[in-house]
This record gives structure tokens, sequence and C-alpha cells, in this order.
């Protein structure tokens, strides 16, 4: 069976969090491709920052933003509605917006684990949830999800985070099943990155030691992109030596 194909020129992309840092560089990356990318997050200004610089880089409005919070149901529906209505497709989902509230076993509060849980995980699946069905249908869609090395190790100091994080695998895996089973041209990957240098992000900054440049997440990701559509790629376990 010859699955669909899309040139990234007409791809349509959403990457929650993209305002900064590692969803940053995802977008910069999906745009330069060719792509039109909604990037989405609560801080407007950033937003439109963001949008601004890269869309000068490439000479074009390509980056567009949306102020929401993935913790709300509601907006995570309203967004994905807004892209697919805007463009006509939602292509490539990128689950990035997350946080860590340190708080040891002992210390958890109700709020912080209440606030990761549901910032990394909770508003993931509502965002799946709302685009699955439209990529079934239009037989082509990606689903990336930015889980962490703490998906795969438990820290203390994290409990909450490394949750929130093996809980996004899980659940990538029953969608990965998902499509499977359906048959739906769709594929999910997973990011499990160590640590990533957010702060010093300029082409040739020098990360911190430990770190891996941003770059290499978003070099990671086109790559992943660009593979046959019956191609299962496991976990992208990715980190500094
Ligand atoms: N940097 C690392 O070393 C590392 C390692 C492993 C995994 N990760 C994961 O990578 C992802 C990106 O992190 P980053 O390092 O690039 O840090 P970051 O710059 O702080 O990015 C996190 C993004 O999530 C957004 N966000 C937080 N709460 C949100 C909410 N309620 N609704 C919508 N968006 C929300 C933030 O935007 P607003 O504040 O505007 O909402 C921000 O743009 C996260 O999932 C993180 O867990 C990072």
């Amino acid at each position: 069976m010859t699955l669909k194909t899309k040139p990234f020129s007409e791809q349509v992309a959403l990457v929650t969090g993209g305002g900064t840092g590692i969803g940053r560089a995802f977008a910069e990356a999906l745009t330069a491709a060719g792509a039109r990318v909604f990037i989405a997050s609560r801080r407007r200004d950033a937003l439109e920052t963001a949008a601004a610089e890269i869309n000068e880089r490439v000479g074009s409005e390509r980056v567009f933003t949306y102020a929401f919070d993935v913790r709300e149901r509601g907006q995570c529906e309203a967004l994905v509605g807004h892209v697919t209505e805007r463009f006509g497709s939602l292509d490539v989902l990128v689950n990035n917006s997350g946080l860590a509230v340190p708080e040891t076993v002992e210390e958890i509060t109700e709020e912080g684990w209440e606030t990761v849980l549901t910032t990394n995980l909770k508003g993931a699946m509502w965002l799946v949830r709302a685009a699955l069905p439209g990529m079934a249908a239009r037989e082509f869609g990606d689903i990336v999800n930015v889980s962490s090395q703490a998906g795969k190790h438990g820290y203390a100091d994290v409990p909450s985070y490394c949750a929130s994080k093996w809980g996004l695998l899980g659940f990538a895996e029953s969608v990965r099943d998902h499509v499977r089973k359906t048959g739906a041209n769709v594929r999910v990957f997973n990011f499990c990155p160590g640590l990533v240098d957010v702060e010093h992000t300029g082409a040739d900054a020098e990360p911190r030691p430990g770190f891996v440049h941003v770059s290499n997440m978003a070099k990671t990701l086109m790559y992943a992109l660009s593979l046959d559509r019956n191609v299962v790629l496991e976990d992208i376990n990715i980190y500094a030596r």
C-alpha cells in the first residue's frame, strides 16, 4: 500500500511552546523547510517576538501565533480548530509545552503535582485527541512528543516531572498502536532529551558542559520527519556525552 506523502511546503505544523527554547528551534527548522508553523503557548509577547524574528529571517509570513493554555481542554480544541480552519490541515503536531516543579516525594503538593501532570501529559493528550481524527481523515499526519530522559529514569528532585514524561511515552505508545491498528497514515515520534541548552542558542554558541546545542534537536526532528511513511522510529534518546 502506498502511503500519502506531502512536501513540507504544503504542510502545516503546530508547535506548542514554540516561542522559546526547543520549541522555537523546531519552529525555525520547520519554517526553513517551507512549512507554515503555528507556535502556541500562554505568553503572547514571547510568541510575537519569536514569530517576527523567524518571519524576518525567511522573508515571508510563515510563522503564526496563538495564545492558549494547554491545561484547558477547551483551549486545546479551539487551537486545533483554529489551525485547521485557517489552512485546511494540521500535518505535524509537536507536543513540546512542558515544565517542572521541583518537589521531592516528601514535598509534593497537590498544586505542584497537578500543574506538572496537566501541562506535560493531560494537555498533550487533549491536543492529540483533537488533532488525530483530522489527520486520519486527511490520510496524513505526524505527532511529535517531547518527553525527556526523565521519562526513562527517575530523579529524586522531580518525581512529578518524571511521572508526566513516563506517562507521555505510555500514551504515545498507545497512539502508535491505535494508528497501526486503524491503518492511519500517522507517525508518532518521541524525543527523550537529556540536558539541552536553551540559553546559549546562537548558531556559534558553545553549549554548557553536559548540554547539547538546541540545533541538534531541530536537526533530529527534520531527520525523523524525512523518513519513509512506513518507518517506525522508536524513542529518540539524545544527550551530551
Ligand atoms: N531543556 C532541556 O534540557 C530539556 C530536557 C528534556 C526535556 N525538555 C522538555 O522540552 C520541552 C521544552 O522545554 P525547553 O527546555 O525548551 O524550555 P522552555 O523554553 O521553558 O519551554 C517550555 C514551553 O512550554 C510552554 N508552556 C508552559 N506551560 C504552558 C501552558 N500551561 N500552556 C501552554 N504552553 C505552556 C512555555 O510557554 P509559556 O510560558 O508562554 O506558556 C514554553 O514556551 C519541555 O516539555 C521540557 O520538559 C527539556
